[in-house]
């Protein structure tokens, strides 16, 4: 196959409302595996290099705008006032383009995003290998209701295109459909543009009439099926959104199961596209990565477990656990039950366990935050151990303090570490102790009440308890060993 030439333009249609989305945000900001529709459009667009790409924008402009603008500063928009039709988005956009010189245009939509760059190049390749004035993808299908067909001649070359409403039953019984993505030879486009009426069911300026146009004024029209039909669906409603990322979900599982990854349940694993994973990563049951997260060799995440925008070292694991831009290092061990917040830097061989929730902190390699402790704004040293139950008091209630603690440090078991406050390397905290003063390395923190027994107390006020019954056993046969 020789290379196709780059398009001079790619057309983006996304003018239009998307009622049945019913929704406040404009269809095509709905997302898919973390990436709008129209962006997953935009970046199939760009494997065909074309010098623009321009998406037009009609209803819920300015969120639109201010996404394209944001995810891909090199995409342009032209604004649709009133949408008359896909004929009329496409004439009002070359017209706002002037001369298109130095390639075809490309026609897609914003709201098939699982349409392939593959596939572009394919129907690109088509487009120039046969010098034809237009080509359309196409696809066969079961159910083709609702799609403009397409409407063959005895030699087989295309006629035109004909929409579901306007077609009578001949029509109707054909089962190739128009996927609405085209690549067209930009002069004889315009031309045609020119030429085309709202004289049919929907009054609308159709871009498909261009079809018959070129094909009865002798030009050569293609047409090829997308190998893979699910690549041309749009998504009109929630329920095609859901459809849309189940078979991305698919997809993209496939592709890190085949580059190494082990999953038990492919089925419930949700993967963004940005996500980068290691070989031999396994990730169990109920697993979401999200955004850019990135998980090194070996390490084994799941089940129940959401990582957004982090970073998982190799041999890691992280088991039933909400993380949102940590850095887990190397074996690592996070969870059951664990919340790392942002800015929470695990090192290497640390462990955040059960109900241990962290923000803003950094754990020394080797370190453990086994059980029960919130760690807010702290960096803690190398081989240190926080006892259960410790809380960095972080928060005065205007201001947020840092804590920082040393290498080898041992805080006790329920110890209160009231911030601003330090604790030097090799020193130990009492458990139970509300720390509010800095601790030199190496000494014994002791900040709680003297331990005081009073003797016979629950005979005297709690008489005929059963504690007090319990009491007085204990004192007629002492344990052997007590
Ligand atoms: C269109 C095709 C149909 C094809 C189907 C594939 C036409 C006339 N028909 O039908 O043959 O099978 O797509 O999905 O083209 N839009 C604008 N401005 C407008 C009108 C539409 O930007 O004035 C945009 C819409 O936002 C949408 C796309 O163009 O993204 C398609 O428009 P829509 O009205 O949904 O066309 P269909 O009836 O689906
Ligand atoms: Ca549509």
């Amino acid at each position: 196959m020789s290379a196709s030439p780059r398009p001079a333009v790619v057309v983006i249609l996304a003018a239009g409302e998307g009622t049945r989305m019913r929704s406040a945000l404009p269809k095509v900001l709905h997302c898919v595996a973390g990436r709008s529709l129209v962006e997953h459009v935009v970046e199939s667009a760009a494997h065909l290099s074309p010098a623009r790409v321009v998406v037009v924008v009609g209803h819920g402009r300015e969120q639109v705008t201010a996404h394209i603008t944001e995810i891909s500063p090199w995409v342009t928009t032209v604004v649709q006032e009133e949408q008359l039709g896909t004929g009329h988005a496409v004439r009002v956009t070359l017209a706002a383009m002037g001369a298109i010189e130095g390639g075809p245009v490309v026609v897609l939509t914003g709201d098939t995003p699982l349409l392939t760059g593959v596939t572009l190049e394919t129907l690109l390749a088509h487009h120039s290998a046969t010098d034809a004035a237009a080509t359309v993808l196409t696809a066969v299908l079961e159910d083709p209701t609702g799609y403009g067909r397409i409407v063959r001649g005895s030699d087989g070359q295309v006629r035109q295109i004909v929409e579901h409403r306007d077609a009578d039953d001949a029509v109707l019984s054909i089962n190739e459909i128009n996927s609405g993505m085209y690549v067209f030879d930009a002069a004889q486009l315009a031309a045609a543009l020119a030429q085309i009426t709202t004289a049919n069911a929907q009054g609308e300026e159709y871009l498909t009439d261009v079809i018959a146009i070129l094909s009865t004024s002798g030009a050569r029209v293609e047409a090829i099926a997308a190998s893979d039909p699910t690549e041309i669906m749009g998504v009109n409603d929630r329920v095609q959104l859901a459809e849309a990322s189940a078979l991305m979900r698919d997809r993209i599982n496939a592709r890190w199961m085949r580059a190494g990854v082990t999953m038990v349940d492919p089925s419930s694993v949700w993967i963004d596209v940005d996500v980068d994973l290691a070989r031999d990563v396994t990730l169990l049951p109920d697993t979401h990565l999200i955004g850019p997260t990135v998980i090194a060799e070996g390490a084994v995440v799941g089940p129940g477990t959401t990582l957004k925008a982090c970073e998982v070292g190799e041999r890691a694991t992280v088991r039933h656990t909400w993380a949102e831009l940590a850095v887990i290092g190397p074996d690592a061990s996070v969870g059951p039950y664990t919340y790392l917040r942002p800015g929470t830097m695990l090192g290497a061989r640390t462990k955040a366990g059960a109900f241990v929730e962290m923000k803003n902190a950094s754990l020394g390699e080797g370190s453990k935050v086994p059980h029960l402790s919130y760690v807010g704004d702290a960096q803690i040293g190398e081989g240190s151990n926080i006892g259960a139950s410790t809380v960095f008091v972080n928060y005065d209630g205007v201001e947020k303090h840092t804590t920082v603690i040393g290498d080898q440090v041992r805080v006790g078991s329920d110890t209160m570490l009231v911030a601003p406050v330090t604790i030097g390397d090799g020193a130990y905290t009492a458990a139970g102790s509300v720390i509010t003063e800095d601790v030199p390395p190496g000494a014994m923190a002791v900040a709680r009440a003297q331990q005081r027994n009073i003797e016979g107390w629950v005979e005297r006020r709690r008489g005929g308890t059963k504690s007090a019954q319990a009491a007085a056993r204990a004192k007629d046969n002492p344990k052997e060993d007590a």
